[in-house]
């Protein structure tokens, strides 16, 4: 199996990707649909959610949930179930934000950003582990869960974003730890850190600071959704199937420089 179209393929996978609806979510989901993959997606907002289904096509459905809540997790997850009596790869990309100086930073900053960016992650998955786990996959091609980090947890970002900041840090070894306990289950966990992509999350630094940050990138750009579908692909296929635990810095060489 060595064909790049057989190696990298991802038709007739069933994907989960959460904040599916928008942004890097979005360039996710596209992806995948694209490539013959079954994909449901999910996001608070249904409205939103039910209308990129639609456009995306019949292989793509809207379960529109809030993840920030455990009878949310909950209530998805069984929906998933309902539908699919398998997931191969599942996407914990839903995450938020908060930005605030040390002194004024409030709990709800803190709460939602965690409750989101780490504990839905962790929730979720465990929630779905019956889906995705394999038997005798180790060695073949395992399920994958792939944990939407940030560059932001790898090194001290310019804006104070204490919760993100530790949110990001905290999933990337998170997955470090879930790739070693679920890899016999034929589960192999992942990251990916992305840097600046243009999203509803980032368009107040793109306004900001959108040219001091084309200005630290090695690669003076942003980055597109070819280069978010590159990897997403790349690490729901066979061609990545040794990797276990390890993050994909996608980022144009940002985080050299900063
Ligand atoms: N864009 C970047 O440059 C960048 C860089 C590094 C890392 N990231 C990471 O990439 C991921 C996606 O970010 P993005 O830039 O695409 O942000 P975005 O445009 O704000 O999209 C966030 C997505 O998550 C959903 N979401 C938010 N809260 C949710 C909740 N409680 N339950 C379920 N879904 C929820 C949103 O839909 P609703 O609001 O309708 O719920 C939306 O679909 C995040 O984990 C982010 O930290 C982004």
């Amino acid at each position: 199996m060595m064909r790049i179209d057989e190696l990298f393929s991802v038709a007739g996978k069933r994907v989960v990707v959460t904040g599916g609806s928008r942004g890097i979510g979005e360039m996710i989901a596209r992806a995948y649909v694209e490539n013959g993959a079954e994909v449901i997606i999910t996001a608070r907002n249904a409205a939103v959610c039910d209308a990129l289904a639609a456009a995306l096509g019949p292989r793509c459905v809207s379960i529109p949930a809030d993840l920030s809540k455990m009878a949310e997790i909950e209530r998805f997850a069984g929906e998933v179930a309902a539908r699919w009596d398998r997931v191969d790869v599942l996407f914990n990309n839903a995450g938020a934000s908060w930005g605030a100086s040390i002194e004024d930073f409030p709990e709800t900053g803190w709460d939602k950003v965690m409750d989101l960016n780490v504990k839905s992650v962790f929730f979720l998955t465990q929630k779905l582990l019956q889906l995705l786990k394999r038997e005798n996959a180790v060695g073949g091609d395992m399920s994958r869960v792939i944990n939407i980090g940030s560059i932001d947890g790898q090194r001290v970002s310019a804006l104070e974003t204490y919760s993100y900041a530790a949110s990001k840090a905290g999933v990337l070894h998170m997955t470090r730890m879930m790739a070693k306990n679920l890899a016999t289950d034929g589960i192999a966990v992942n990251a990916i850190a992305p840097g600046y992509f243009p999203s509803k999350m980032t368009a107040g630094v793109a306004e900001m600071v959108g040219d001091e940050i084309i200005e630290a990138t090695p690669l003076k750009r942003w980055g597109t959704p070819e280069d978010m579908a590159g990897v997403a692909l790349f690490l729901g296929s066979r061609a990545s199937a040794f990797l276990c635990g390890s993050t994909v810095t996608v980022d144009g060489g940002y985080k050299t420089t900063v």
